[in-house]
């Protein structure tokens, strides 16, 4: 073996033993590069003949390409096992299931919120919708509680910034000021086509006020069955002979529908709210199930007082009729078993899809 075969060979081993791309171009310097072995024998020639030149030119140049053509082979094949390396670690497994988009689904609370409104719907009551943050005239003064009343410490309000003449705004403590704010809509509403005043306008004139007002409410107030944000929904039927009768027959009969069982029953136990009188808390007690026996609060009701008829424009010796606010949460816990509010607005994604 002459020495430029030696080198040739030497090189091609040099270039096996590379496992690397980075390893391999050492590689390569050392025997093509500026002071390579290659570069240095060109150098070694100006020492000899033309003739000479010419024959060891020639046998130089064959070992360089020799030598390039070996280190081509070795890089294709380092980027070829990189390649395959790649595709290995990146290897999908086409036998997993898919992940797939949720296909979503309503809240708890909505669904019983729509349950609400579907069975009102069908006993002819309006669905009304209005601010969360409220004054404090349709939240407390309105509704028979001035200032000062001591009523008002029943509530455990948050205020907001914002409001008139001093009297601050606030987030509303129940959906009783929709009574006001739906009513006195309704009242106008007639009153123009009856060209009537608020004293001399009859329930001729106007069609009765049946309405629901479902929404968020707040309150300072947080454990397991009170949440700072929570649902009610009201109910108002304001007409010329409504009386608690028709109350009791309306809240029994919508319980049935809500809990889809005749095997339940309705205690009005005297209560007091500043905007009803008589005032009644509605207790429920199922016959049968986890929950027989026991008297379980639904809701706060009662007449409507004469001072908020007034102040819904009407006049309340010509007046009268009901209002109730449930809790649409306490429904939902009762409905479903669940024994935590907190639950429903934690947005555990796994709790809230067994509702689907
Ligand atoms: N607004 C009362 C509450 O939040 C409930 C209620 C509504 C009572 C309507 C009577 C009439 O406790």
């Amino acid at each position: 073996m002459n020495d430029l075969q030696a080198i040739v060979e030497n090189a091609k081993a040099a270039f096996v033993q590379a496992v690397t791309p980075a390893e391999l171009e050492n590689a390569k310097a050392l025997y093509l590069g500026k002071s390579g072995r290659i570069t240095e024998l060109m150098k070694g020639m100006s020492a000899l003949t033309v003739e000479e030149k010419k024959s060891r030119g020639a046998a130089i140049n064959l070992a360089k390409q020799a030598i390039e053509a070996a280190l081509t082979q070795r890089r294709e094949a380092l980027a070829e096992g990189q390649l395959q390396a790649q595709l290995l670690a990146e290897a999908l497994d086409v036998t997993l299931p898919g992940r797939q988009r949720g296909m979503g689904g309503l809240h708890p609370v909505s669904i019983t919120l729509e349950r609400i409104e579907t069975i009102f719907g069908s006993m002819g009551f309006d669905v009304a919708q209005g601010p969360e943050i409220e004054s404090d005239w349709f939240n407390f003064t309105a509704l028979n509680t001035p200032e000062d009343h001591p009523a008002r410490s029943m509530h455990d309000t948050f205020y907001v910034e914002g409001g008139v003449e001093g009297v601050p705004n606030l987030l509303r403590t129940h959906t009783s000021p929709m009574q006001i704010r739906h009513a006195v809509q309704h009242v106008k509403r007639y009153r123009a086509a009856a060209g009537a005043d608020a004293k001399d306008l009859f329930s001729g004139d106007m069609p009765e006020i049946r309405v629901i007002a479902p929404g968020r409410t707040y309150r300072v107030d947080s454990d397991a069955t009170h949440s700072p944000m929570f649902h009610q929904c009201e109910g108002l039927w304001i007409g010329e002979n409504v009386s608690f009768k028709d109350l009791k027959f309306v809240f029994t009969d919508f319980c049935r529908k809500f809990f889809e069982s005749d095997d339940l029953v309705l205690r009005f136990r005297p209560s007091y709210f500043p905007f009803t009188e008589p005032s009644a808390e509605i207790d429920i007690q199922f016959q049968t199930g986890p929950q027989a026996g026991r008297w379980l609060e639904v809701a706060g009701s009662g007449q409507v007082h004469p001072n908020v008829v007034r102040n819904m424009g009407l006049d309340p010796e010509k007046f009268i009729g009901f209002a109730f606010g449930m809790g649409p949460d306490r429904l939902t816990m009762l409905r479903y078993g669940v024994n935590d509010l907190r639950l429903f607005f934690d947005g555990d994604i796994r709790f809230l899809a067994q509702f689907q």
